[in-house]
């Protein structure tokens, strides 16, 4: 079994807040990602896919075919827009990089039997200090 991962980057606008929250709650429970005017980050994501080598081809998945998937199926849909407001996949979740995460993971997992991979993890850094890593469970 190898894993091998494609990183991307979109530039993306959200808050993180609580509808049922002030302002003074939001900002003591999500600080400044919950600013009502929103603020952006540059993320960028890590798509690892595990499986067997081709003998064919060397590869376990054509990485040129991984990342026109990513960014059909993710860059297209988030790179500059507002999380909260225009990212379908995101409808109804709290835009934490957690949650992108778990909707990412949602979006790719069913394509990449197509391709021939199994995704392995999403990770995504939302700044240089703050990552998140999901595995499907
Ligand atoms: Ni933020």
């Amino acid at each position: 079994m190898v894993y091998i991962t494609r990183r991307e980057h979109f530039n993306a606008a959200h808050r993180l807040f609580r509808p049922d929250y002030s302002d003074a709650e939001n900002l003591r429970e999500f600080g400044k990602c919950s600013n009502p005017n929103w603020h952006g980050h540059n993320y960028i994501l890590f798509v690892t896919v595990k499986g067997d080598v081709n003998p064919d081809t060397g590869f376990v998945v054509n990485l040129k075919t991984l990342s026109q998937l990513i960014q059909e199926r993710i860059i297209d849909k988030l790179d500059h827009k507002n999380i909260n407001l225009e990212v379908d996949f995101m409808k109804g979740r709290l835009a934490s990089t957690e949650n992108l995460a778990i909707a990412i993971w949602g979006e790719l997992e069913p394509s990449l039997h197509r391709i021939g991979g199994i995704l392995h993890s999403v990770k995504i850094e939302e700044t240089e200090n703050n990552s998140v890593e999901y595995f499907g469970t």
